[in-house]
């Protein structure tokens, strides 16, 4: 793993910089506050190429690679974490998925207008009954021939209701098990597919998360991603690269807090100091930069390990974990560094540690890292 970021990176860094600083630190506090979706912000992701970043440009991505993808993550979820995971979800758990393993023709219905950003996309894992325990799918996708019926409901969807593209995963073969999962293309607006209301949300509130419902929803045949009984091995894979977004998410969050509670206590005065030059102040930003220091180079290692095409089941999940932790950690350190400043939204990081805790819940929680960690460690 080579260190130095090229001046490709920096300038892909520099840029997510200036677009998260001049077009999401103005409204962020507003949208947290009427949880409402970055409509116009995401428009201008799509301007700078950012909801398509590693996608090859013949259909219609940038074709950066996840150096780069990580870097610009980081710099939004710094300023919005809500931004950084409408991002993150239409880069890493659509577009990759989409590339890598749609035909010619699902990549230029689909995949094309996703990466440039015409369009959002969502993927629709979790159930009621169904969220770590992702075998356990109850939705059905029965084959009738030239179509499969889709029933069921699907929880806790990233850009619910925002979304175009949908990439759902259902059970078509309940004797097979996981072997008898499929992941499929569904279209907003097909009939008997209902979107349920806006969830109430802890943090991330700029993102709208929602139920969607499936009642007899005619699929096309050519609308299945892969070969019959592909769908779980299809999830787990996009899920392997999604963590790495993930783990940006947090990293970004981490330092986002972080980068304020060092300005605060170099400016606030206690007892006729600043509150940086009382010990017990300083060693909480110190422990703070290393643990972030400690974050970015998981979240880079396993970045250049998808770019150099290796397994990244064990370095992503330990990059969100860990990270993910880091983000917890630091940001509760922040709120306590701004004392009662900490406590109110203008100054942010109450919000930051709101949006920290759903980085140990989605794209698989700590305990669920743990485990495909675990499983990585012995063959
Ligand atoms: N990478 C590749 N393959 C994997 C894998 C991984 N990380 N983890 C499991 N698999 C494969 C196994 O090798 C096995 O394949 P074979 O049968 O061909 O050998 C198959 O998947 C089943 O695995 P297990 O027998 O281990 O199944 P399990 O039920 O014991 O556990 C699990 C599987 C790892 C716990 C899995 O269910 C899992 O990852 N759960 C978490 C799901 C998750 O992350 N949900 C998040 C929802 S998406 C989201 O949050 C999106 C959003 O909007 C932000």
């Amino acid at each position: 793993m080579d260190f130095n970021l090229t001046e490709e990176h920096l300038m892909i860094q520099q840029a997510a910089k200036d677009f998260a600083n001049t077009e999401l630190l103005g409204g962020v506090i507003e949208r947290d506050e009427h949880s409402k979706f970055p409509t116009d912000q995401v428009k201008m992701m799509a301007d700078l190429g950012f909801l398509g970043m590693m996608v090859d440009p013949k259909y219609g991505g940038s074709g950066l690679d996840s150096i780069s993808y990580v870097l610009a993550i980081t710099e939004i979820a710094k300023i919005d974490a809500s931004a950084a995971v409408i991002m993150s979800v239409n880069n890493s758990l659509v577009c990759a998925g989409l590339e890598k393993y749609c035909n010619e023709e699902q990549k230029m219905k689909y995949l094309v207008p996703l990466a440039k950003g015409d369009v959002i996309g969502a993927f629709c894992l979790s159930e009621p009954e169904a969220g770590s325990d992702a075998t356990s799918q109850k939705t059905t996708a029965i084959d009738k021939g030239d179509h499969y019926l889709l029933n069921g409901t699907k929880n806790w969807i990233t850009n619910g209701s925002s979304a175009s593209t949908y990439i759902v995963i259902a059970q078509t073969d309940v004797e097979k098990g996981h072997k008898g999962i499929n992941a499929f293309i569904v279209e907003k607006g097909w009939a008997g597919f209902d979107i349920g209301p806006k969830e109430k949300k802890m943090g991330i509130r700029g993102s709208d998360t929602h139920s969607l419902m499936f009642s007899d929803v005619k699929v096309p045949k050519e609308n299945r991603i892969g070969e019959d009984g592909f769908g779980f091995a299809f999830a787990m894979a996009v899920l392997n690269g999604g963590r790495i977004g993930i783990a940006s998410q947090a990293l970004g969050i981490a330092t986002g807090a972080y980068d304020l509670a060092l300005k605060y206590s170099q400016e606030r005065k206690a007892f006729g100091k600043e509150i940086f030059k009382h010990q017990a102040i300083a060693f909480k930003l110190a422990d703070m930069a290393t643990q972030i220091m400690a974050a970015k180079l998981l979240v880079l290692k396993a970045a250049s390990e998808k770019d150099e095409g290796k397994d990244i089941s064990q370095s992503g999940a330990m990059a969100k974990l860990y990270a993910s932790q880091v983000a917890m950690d630091t940001t509760i350190e922040a709120v306590q560094i701004h004392g009662g400043n900490g406590y109110v939204s203008e100054y942010h990081v109450e919000r930051m540690m709101r949006d920290a805790k759903i980085t140990q819940i989605y794209e698989g929680t700590s305990e669920i890292q743990r485990i495909v960690i675990s499983r990585t460690l012995v063959s």
